[in-house]
């Protein structure tokens, strides 16, 4: 096994989030530990080997020290796609023949991808034209269908815990509502879970489109005894009955739309609507702090062990394959399955019931 593979390269790509420098360093222990390979690191995502490879040959040093650091050592971009490379002049190109020449200029042997659905998408048509490829899933939003998790969706929500615990204290002292605005891009995954870890009263996520009335119906009757407040967790991906999700930006160059201000809407909703019973409201958007940080234990664990599992694909050469947890145990599954379909939170699932069964209304 590893007999013909001398040389590896890692690249992350897309949005950061905790336990990529736990999975680089994996990767770069188990390859050279079990293998003896030289590993190749390739900075911000593919354009790192777009045109003039921006690479480096990575030592203990580079990775002594990065478990626990949130981040990624290499760098990353959520542009960068080379089937679809917005040029200095503006113009749009394919230059996915240059990553192939690039790959094997650089000798490499196997590339290991460690990114979310974007990313894994160029590397399964990367595969398809000869690379010899792998993927690592990650990505906070947790919304990759063919893994139970991704890492960093861990630490995510338990950062959105943490500000629903300071949230609580402050709305209860206040006797307010507090609205927090949370990431997950179209998938409530992270909402759904910190609404639940933290108590909120409302969770509102894109799977459930919500009816603002029943919303303000729970509101009303956590005020309805003394020192009445409400917590509001809310997707940054939800939307009203009807309505569409707030952007901050349209896609562009290549990029997704920027979604954002969600919190917004519904916070000035609940103040028009219950403002005349003087319950005051305050919405906070907790934003990219849900992307840094160190990784908790599980974060760390699971990209250690996809960092292995990597490098055992390419040691038995079987390529065009992402590893992914399924209970308790790290397989691997095409690329092509990995980036087929998203996962949403299911509207009628145990964890919907069982937050509704305690209380909590998703607006509907
Ligand atoms: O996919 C991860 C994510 O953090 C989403 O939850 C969010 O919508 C998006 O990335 C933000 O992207 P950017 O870093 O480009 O603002």
């Amino acid at each position: 096994m590893g007999q013909k593979v001398k040389r590896i390269g890692v690249l992350t790509g897309g949005g950061d989030c905790p336990g990529l420098n736990a999975v680089i360093r994996a990767v770069f222990k188990s390859a050279s530990n079990l293998y003896n390979w030289k590993i190749v690191g390739i900075e911000d995502g593919f354009e790192g080997l777009i045109r003039e490879s921006k690479t480096r040959t990575l030592t203990s040093a580079d990775t002594r020290g990065i478990l626990t650091m949130g981040g990624t050592i290499l760098g990353t971009t959520n542009r960068g796609n080379p089937f679809d490379f917005v040029d200095t002049d503006g113009v749009k190109k394919d230059l996915s023949s240059v990553v192939i020449e690039n790959i094997k200029k650089l000798s490499l042997d196997g590339l290991i991808v460690i990114g979310g659905d974007g990313s894994l998408s160029i590397a399964n048509h990367l595969f398809k034209m000869g690379a010899p490829v792998v993927g690592v899933p990650k990505t906070i939003d947790n919304d990759l269908s063919v893994t139970d998790v991704t890492f960093g969706f861990d630490t995510a929500i338990n950062t959105a815990r943490d500000a629903l615990d300071r949230l609580h204290s402050t709305a209860e002292s206040h006797h307010r509502v507090i609205v927090l605005e949370l990431m997950g891009r179209y998938a409530g995954w992270i909402a759904i879970h910190a609404g639940i870890a933290g108590g909120a009263d409302v969770i509102l996520i894109p799977e459930i489109p919500y009816d603002s009335g029943k919303v303000f119906e729970k509101l009303r009757n956590r005020f309805l005894g003394k020192n009445g407040f409400g917590i509001v967790v809310i997707a940054e991906g939800a939307k009203p009955l009807g309505g569409d999700v707030v952007t901050l930006a349209p896609a562009e160059k290549g990029r997704l739309e920027r979604l954002g201000g969600a919190g917004n809407r519904i916070g000035d909703d609940i103040s028009r609507n219950l403002g005349s019973e003087n319950v005051d409201v305050r919405v906070t958007v907790l934003g990219h702090i849900q992307r840094g940080g160190s990784p908790t234990a599980f974060d760390r664990i699971l990209s250690t062990r996809f960092g292995y599992e990597a490098v055992e694909l390419i040691a038995r050469g079987d390529f065009g394959k992402m590893v992914c947890l399924k209970g308790q145990d790290i397989i691997s599954v095409p690329l092509e399955d990995a980036v087929s379909r998203m996962k949403s939170v299911p509207p009628e699932g145990q964890l919907v019931k069982t937050a509704e069964a305690i209380g909590i209304s998703f607006g509907r």
